[in-house]
C-alpha cells in the first residue's frame, strides 16, 4: 500500500481511537458522508473556527458578522441559480448499479497519467542526480511529452462537454477510454444525466399546504439577502465585508475521503461589497491575505498552491483555490471568487427589492460587486490533523505518536499530572488546573505510569504536560514537559499561565499574518 494511502488510513483511525470524529449513527451502521465530531474534534474544530472569526472579522473594522438561518425563502435558491445549475453529472453502471459522478471517473483516470508522469520524473531523477533538471526533462522526454498532451486533451474536452452540457459526449468519452466501474470491471454504462445536489424538505404541517424547502447548499446567500439590513443598520461604508459560519448541505454523489467531501459540512464565508470596477484588485488582495492566513499555522509554503480556474462558475469573472497537499494530494481547501453582482443583481429582480448602495463620494446608487472567500471548516480540519498526525522514531528506537497541531488550534492546552497517587500531589495538581480552566481547556490525569500519559496526551496533540512531583511541595515549583521536542523545564506554578499563553494565543499566531 502507499504510503500516504496508510497515512490516510491512519488519520481515520486515530480520529477514532483518540475522540475527535465518529461515523454519525455508528450503532445503525452509520450515515454515508455524514460525520460527528467528539470530545476532543470539537474543541480542535471550535478552535479552527475561533482563529477564522478572530482574523476574518474581530481583526478587520470593515467586516462584520451575521448567523443567518440554514432554512431560507425557496426563491432564494431560484435567484442564485442553485435550482437550475447546482448539477453534478451522474452516470451508473447497469452491472454493479453504482453510481458515479462521470466528471471523477474521467478525473480518475487523468490522476493515474499523472502518477506515471510522476513515476517517469522520479526515475529520471534517480538516474541524472544532482545534474537533473525537471522543467527541461518535462519538455523534452517523448514520454512524458505524450503523456501531459494527452491528460491536456480529455480535460479540455470534458470541460467543453461540461459546458456545453453535451452528456451524450462525456459518456463518450468515458467510453473512448475504456474506463471500467471498480466494482463490477464492466464498462456497461447508463447514459451521462444530471442531478441536483440540493436536499430538499417540507415546511408545514399538512401536505397541501406544505411549502417546499431546502437545506442551504452555502452559506453565502444568508449573507446576500441580508446585504442591505446589514449595511443600513451597521453605517457599513463600500469596501465592507459579512462574514458568517455554520452548516451546509449537499447530496453528493460521490463522497469519500472521510470528511474531504460530506453531506452535511460547515464553511466559514465572506462576502466583500466592492465598487464596480475594483473588483480585480480586491480579489488579488483576498487572495494574499487568505494565503498569509493559512501560512500564519507554521506548516510552510510547501502545503499550499493556488490554482486558478479555467472554467468559471456562471456567477464568476475570476476564481482560485487554494489547495492543500492532502494524504491524497494536492486537493482545494478554500476557494476566493470574484462574483460579479450577479446574485445581489439577480435577488433584486426575484425579490422586486433594491438592492444598491448609496455611495456618497461618487454620488451615485449602484449595485456593489463581491469577491467571497469560501472555506470548509471540515477540510480545513483534515488539512491540520492529517499534516500533524505523525510517527517520531526516538533516540532509543521507540516510536511515539504525536499529533503537532499548531498549538494554537490544539483541543487542550495543558495536561496536569501529579506523578503518584498520594502524598498531596493530587490535590495540588487540581489546584493548578482550577486556576489554569480560566484561562485554558485543560486536562488531569492521574492514571497509568508518567510515561504512558505523556504518550496519550502527544496523541491528542496537548502542547504542554505540567507534572508535580514531590519537590514541588518544597519549591512551589513543576516539570513542564513541550510536546514537540520533549524537553523538560522546572519553572514555578506562578509562571505558568503566561507560559502556556505566550505560546498558544492566537494573538501569538495571528500577528504573524503581518510579518
Ligand atoms: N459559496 C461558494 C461555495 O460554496 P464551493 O467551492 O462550492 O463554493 C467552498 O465551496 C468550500 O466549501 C470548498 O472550498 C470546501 O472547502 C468546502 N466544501 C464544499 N463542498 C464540501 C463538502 N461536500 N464537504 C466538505 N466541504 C465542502
Amino acid at each position: 500500500m502507499a504510503i500516504q494511502e496508510e497515512h490516510f488510513k491512519k488519520v481515520i483511525s486515530h480520529a477514532k481511537e483518540y475522540g475527535f470524529i465518529f461515523p454519525s449513527s455508528e450503532i445503525y451502521d452509520g450515515l454515508s458522508a455524514v460525520y460527528d465530531y467528539a470530545q476532543n474534534g470539537v474543541e480542535l474544530k471550535n478552535n479552527i473556527r475561533n482563529y477564522w472569526w478572530k482574523s476574518m472579522v474581530q481583526m478587520h473594522d470593515n467586516i462584520v458578522g451575521i448567523d443567518a438561518a440554514i432554512l431560507m425563502h425557496p426563491t432564494t435558491w431560484k435567484a442564485s441559480g442553485h435550482v437550475d445549475a447546482f448539477n453534478d453529472p451522474l452516470i451508473d453502471n447497469k452491472d454493479s448499479k453504482k453510481r458515479y459522478r462521470a466528471d471523477v471517473l474521467i478525473e480518475d483516470y487523468v490522476a493515474k497519467i499523472e502518477d506515471k508522469i510522476d513515476k517517469e520524473i522520479a526515475k529520471a531523477a534517480k538516474r541524472f542526480g544532482d545534474a537533473f533538471n525537471e522543467k527541461e526533462f518535462i519538455s523534452t522526454n517523448q514520454r512524458v511529452v505524450e503523456y501531459i498532451e494527452k491528460k491536456e486533451a480529455i480535460l479540455t474536452r470534458m470541460a467543453k462537454s461540461l459546458e456545453k452540457e453535451d452528456l451524450a459526449d462525456v459518456k463518450s468519452l468515458i467510453e473512448e477510454l475504456e474506463i471500467a466501474c471498480p466494482i463490477s470491471g464492466s464498462r456497461n454504462w447508463t447514459d451521462v444525466k444530471q442531478f441536483n445536489l440540493m436536499f430538499g424538505t417540507k415546511l408545514g404541517a399538512s401536505a397541501e399546504s406544505a411549502m417546499d424547502l431546502y437545506l442551504r447548499p452555502e452559506t453565502a446567500q444568508g449573507i446576500f439577502v441580508n446585504f442591505l439590513n446589514v449595511q443600513k443598520s451597521g453605517r457599513m461604508k463600500i469596501p465592507f465585508g459579512i462574514a458568517q459560519t455554520g452548516k451546509a448541505f449537499r447530496n453528493e454523489i460521490v463522497a469519500r475521503q472521510f470528511i474531504f467531501r460530506m453531506r452535511e459540512f460547515e464553511q466559514m464565508e465572506m462576502q466583500f461589497f466592492v465598487r464596480p470596477g475594483e473588483q480585480k484588485k480586491w480579489y488579488e488582495s483576498w487572495k494574499e491575505t487568505r494565503l498569509k492566513w493559512h501560512l500564519s499555522l507554521g506548516l510552510g509554503n510547501d502545503y499550499y498552491r493556488f490554482h486558478d480556474h479555467e472554467k468559471l462558475a456562471h456567477y464568476a469573472d475570476a476564481a482560485a483555490d487554494i489547495e492543500f497537499k492532502f494524504p491524497f494530494g494536492f486537493k482545494e481547501l478554500e476557494g476566493i471568487h470574484s462574483r460579479t453582482d450577479f446574485d445581489l443583481s439577480s435577488h433584486e429582480k426575484f425579490s422586486g427589492r433594491k438592492l444598491q448602495y448609496f455611495d456618497p463620494e461618487l454620488n451615485e446608487s449602484y449595485v456593489p460587486y463581491v469577491v467571497e472567500t469560501s472555506i470548509g471548516l471540515d477540510r480545513m480540519f483534515l488539512a491540520m490533523f492529517s499534516s500533524a498526525l505523525m510517527d517520531e522514531t526516538l533516540e532509543d528506537g521507540s516510536v511515539r505518536t504525536v499529533l503537532k497541531l499548531p498549538s494554537v488550534l490544539a483541543p487542550i492546552k495543558a495536561a496536569v499530572l501529579p506523578l503518584v497517587k498520594k502524598d498531596g500531589l493530587p490535590e495540588i495538581a487540581k489546584e493548578i488546573v482550577e486556576d489554569l480552566k480560566w484561562d485554558f481547556n485543560v486536562d488531569y490525569d492521574e492514571k497509568d505510569a508518567i510515561g504512558r500519559r505523556y504518550r496519550r496526551q502527544d496523541a491528542i496533540g496537548t502542547p504542554f504536560c505540567i507534572t508535580v512531583d514531590h519537590d514541588t511541595l518544597e519549591d512551589k515549583a513543576v516539570t513542564i514537559r513541550f510536546r514537540d521536542s520533549m524537553e523538560q523545564k522546572r519553572i514555578p506554578i506562578a509562571a505558568l499561565r503566561e507560559l502556556i499563553n505566550e505560546e498558544v494565543s492566537v494573538r501569538k499566531w495571528l500577528k504573524k499574518i503581518q510579518s
